[in-house]
């Protein structure tokens, strides 16, 4: 895992170059310039699904057109004809993502596949969809670039999205930099992610993102988390958590001191947001275990959120490794999948 991690700069290269190299086939015809899709809908499950929500997020500042992410068996009444449909799954075998790669088909949907292989690939080689084919081998979780960034290298073919090669160069410049502070031979004293595991080591990790920001981002920490330090995590964004989840920090009292909270800070965030963090933390901070702030790096929106799910990333490998845990398998989606397969 820590090999995979440090490799992150080369993966997202490779997987921009791969989606600017994929056969389209006849999609930019039938696309017209982007003018033929009404709507993207990206299908997938986990570590194949998060990838649609940066998608969705990096969208929203440019798209004249909805995002949206599927996490089910089928898709919502409104995908048709005109809706491009990303079928994503790293394995090409999530019984979900099929289903709704045969609810796409059924519908008319533009589709085009993400994966390594799989069942995915061959129905989609063999209905002629384009399919875009990404290195196995690694975890899903990790493959976050190549699930990912081939998206926008298609949609900016397809006119939807502007060019996004420069935002691609940055983030790759970037995270070579950040490699030599958060990866394993950067001690801990100079090392975020290091110290940010040391602080949610026997604690609970709440993330808090902000909406159309780092929203997602605080997904991902939390789903890290889960996956590779096998342990339970919690995220919520800002303005919402400010009318709910704030009134929360009164009780339970033992549980409230073992709260290790995230905030992560992106130079697009709304003023009023920083008002409201900031505000937050003085009425909340003294009832919870401890609050660090994590900032962004980087000038374009791509490379400000690879900034934050690399320390992230980094972060809960290190956790796992407190733990002592090998962050690489995931035993229990692969009993639960098992199973699912056995009760057919
Ligand atoms: O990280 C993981 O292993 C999971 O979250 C998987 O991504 C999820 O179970 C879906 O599998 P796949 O990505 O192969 O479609």
């Amino acid at each position: 895992m820590l090999e995979v991690l440090w490799n992150l700069p080369e993966q997202c290269e490779e997987a921009w170059q791969r989606g600017m190299a994929a056969a389209l086939g006849s999609l930019p015809e039938v696309c017209g310039s982007g003018e033929g899709v009404a709507q993207v809908m990206v299908t997938g499950l986990g570590g194949s699904a998060i990838g649609g929500d940066l998608l969705r997020v990096y969208a929203q500042e440019e798209a004249s057109i909805p995002f949206a992410v599927n996490r089910d068996y089928l898709l919502p009444a409104y995908v048709g004809p005109r809706t491009l449909v990303f079928a994503v799954s790293y394995s090409g075998n999530t019984e979900e993502t099929l289903s709704a790669y045969d609810d796409a088909r059924r519908r008319g949907a533009k589709i085009v596949a993400l994966t390594s292989g799989g069942r995915l690939a061959e129905k989609a080689a063999a209905d002629g969809f384009p399919v875009i084919l990404v290195p196995g081998g690694i975890s899903p979780r990790s493959a976050s670039g190549y699930l990912f960034l081939p998206m926008i290298a298609v949609l900016q073919r397809l006119g939807i999205l502007a060019d996004a090669s420069a935002q691609v160069e940055e983030a790759c410049a970037l995270l070579r930099r950040m490699r030599e502070n958060l990866g394993p031979s950067c001690p801990e004293e100079e090392n975020l992610s290091k110290q940010l595991a040391r602080k949610f080591y026997q604690r609970l990790p709440v993330i808090y993102g902000t909406s159309g920001t780092t929203e997602t981002v605080a997904v991902r920490w939390k789903g890290q988390i889960n996956e590779n330090s096998k342990a339970m995590a919690y995220y919520n964004v800002f303005p919402e958590l400010n009318h709910n989840e704030i009134v929360g920090t009164e009780k339970p009292d033992p549980l409230l001191q073992r709260l290790e909270l995230v905030f992560l800070v992106d130079s697009a965030d709304h003023p009023r947001v920083q008002a409201r963090r900031q505000i937050t933390q003085e009425l909340i901070g003294e009832r919870v275990g401890g609050i660090s702030w994590v900032e962004a790096q980087g000038t374009s929106r791509l490379a400000r959120i690879y900034s934050l799910i690399y320390v992230g990333d980094y972060a809960s490998v290190y956790l796992a490794l407190l733990y002592g845990i090998d962050p690489t398998p995931v035993r229990l989606i692969d009993r639960l999948k098992q199973r699912l397969s056995e009760a057919r």
